[in-house]
């Protein structure tokens, strides 16, 4: 860590105003050890996809430090990652944590916006600790932000975050992207604070989603629920005198770190290390966090009932799934972790031989720079969540096959299948499917590997993450950019979401 800051560093903006990205997590997390504070890296598609944002923009990151705030004085901080961005602390208690993301982001919405519904917990006391939280992030980036400041919000557990900050400096411009899926609006009026939700998102003045679906099935919540006209086709609407823009941008990967990366000596060298260490011919590669939306079990299942079907791939294909641990605080993921280590045991005693394991689970992180290694290393990559809003594994392992030999098999069901229809694409419900398209993969023809790869690498290059924060950012209903909101809209009464949100608590 360069450094670490209690005050205010002094910060030169420039006078077209800074970016403001507010978040749950920042680009890394602090954790208290033995030696002291640690910084460790996050590891997360919304991460991935906005560190490439901090090459082209200075600004502000605003977010939570990924534990409870014991760091004392530690409110800043700036250093060779964030390439002059600073860092901002939303400082939370242990309740807070426990309330708004081990319940209400992780046991409410994250289940509910993935369509597990038997796994909501729709309990009051998360909403209010939500609701709290949200003001906390609000009220510690309003104190950051000064016109024309963009500011631009993330995810799901910061919905409530641009109505609050609407009301407090009205005339900020203000954006939100949403990086996991959002449901049809029969799941998501399972939700008791339907309205508020949508109410606070709608504080911005620009909304984001991977898939044109997505966008789809929030106009309608907003239509239903709210009973707003909204204009589908151009995806807008008008709420408290603003007009308000709804659109589809899937995020990319920067395909040149990949490419390098599979270009390189150290990890040339390496993927072979690899191949020979786990003594096989052929190597078919997972990397998620440890999420029950990733469909881990019933991947390893699909390869239990493969190596049973052609036992000829006994001692040939190797399977690595790398299983990031992740929201150990739910027990849900508590639970999964165990489940998987004993399928993968079952299978490893199941048809493991003398020097030969079909299944290596690593329960942790890698560098990007390792991972390159495990991408150049897989014959095959499985990317086969039950329901996933992109997923950036499948676009890197295709920015990172410079050499056009590899298959990408990809689940339906994630939001990168829409664009990516030349991968074998699966049900990862469907065991008997996922088998026969492990095979077909296997056996793929270099020719058709080649075609399908320089297919796909078209698409991972045309949409990168530097045209995913471009176009977003160029997409500010223009009548909102540049001028005060309060000046703009006669018609704006105050009258925000996050008032009343606000006077509840
Ligand atoms: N990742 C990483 N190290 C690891 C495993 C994953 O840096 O050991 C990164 C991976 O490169 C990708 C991101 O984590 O950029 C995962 O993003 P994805 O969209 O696939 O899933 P999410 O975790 O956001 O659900
Ligand atoms: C998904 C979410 C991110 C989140 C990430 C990791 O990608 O969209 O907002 O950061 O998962 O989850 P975690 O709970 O560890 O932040």
């Amino acid at each position: 860590m360069k450094k670490v800051f209690g005050e205010k560093p002094k910060f030169a903006w420039s006078n077209t105003g800074k970016l403001v990205l507010i978040s749950n997590r920042g680009p890394f997390q602090y954790k208290q050890s033995a030696n002291g504070l640690r910084r460790v890296h996050v590891v997360s598609g919304l991460v991935s996809a906005l560190e490439p944002v901090l090459k082209v923009r200075k600004g502000l990151w605003v977010a939570w430090s990924g534990s409870e705030s014991l760091v004392d004085g530690l409110r800043y901080a700036d250093s060779q990652d964030l390439k002059g961005f600073l860092w901002r602390e939303v400082p939370l208690t242990a309740a807070d944590i426990e309330g708004y993301y081990n319940g209400f982001a992780n046991q409410v919405l994250w289940p509910l916006c993935h369509y597990f519904i038997e796994k909501c917990h729709l309990r009051n006391e998360y909403w209010r600790t939500y609701l709290a939280v949200n003001r906390k992030f609000a009220r510690v980036a309003q104190a950051e932000i000064e016109w024309p400041d963009m500011v631009w919000v993330h995810d799901y557990h910061l919905s409530l975050v641009p109505a609050f900050l609407r009301y407090y400096k009205s005339s900020l411009k203000i954006s939100f992207f949403w990086h996991i899926p959002f449901p049809q609006r029969d799941v998501f009026r399972i939700l008791p604070w339907a309205k508020e939700l949508l109410k606070g998102i709608l504080g911005s003045d620009l909304i984001g989603f991977h898939l044109p679906a997505y966008v789809e099935n929030f106009l309608g919540c907003v239509s239903d629920v709210l009973g707003i006209e909204v204009d589908f086709r151009h995806g807008e609407l008008e709420y408290e005198g603003r007009r308000i823009a709804v659109r589809a941008f899937p995020v990319g990967v920067d395909p040149a770190v990949f490419q390098e990366l599979a270009r390189k000596e150290t990890v040339i060298r390496e993927a072979n290390q690899l191949k020979q260490e786990l003594k096989s011919e052929l190597l078919a590669l997972s990397i998620d966090r440890l999420d029950y939306s990733k469909g881990i079990l019933e991947r390893l299942r699909a390869l239990e009932l493969f190596w049973e079907r052609n036992t000829e791939y006994l001692n040939r294909l190797t399977f690595v799934q790398i299983a990031v641990p992740t929201r150990s605080g739910v027990p849900a993921y508590r639970r999964l972790r165990k489940e998987v280590e004993e399928l993968v045991s079952q299978i490893n005693r199941r048809f493991g031989r003398q020097g030969w394991l079909p299944v290596h689970c690593y329960y942790r992180s890698f560098t990007k720079e390792k991972l390159a290694a495990f991408y150049a290393a897989a014959d095959a990559a499985l990317v086969t969540p039950l329901r996933d809003g992109l997923n950036l594994v499948a676009k890197e392992y295709v920015a990172s096959k410079t050499d056009f030999k590899g298959v990408l098999v990809l689940s339906r069901f994630a939001g990168a299948a829409e664009e990516m229809n030349e991968a074998v694409l699966v049900n990862p419900y469907n065991i008997d499917d996922m088998e026969e398209k492990i095979k077909f993969a296997l056996t793929m023809s270099p020719a058709e590997q080649r075609r399908r790869l320089l297919l796909l690498r078209e698409k991972v290059l045309q949409h990168d993450s530097l045209w995913w924060v471009s176009s977003f950012l160029n997409s500010f209903p223009r009548e909102n950019l540049h001028q005060k909101a309060s000046v703009l809209n006669p018609g704006y009464t105050g009258r925000y979401a996050g008032e009343h949100l606000a006077k509840g608590l």
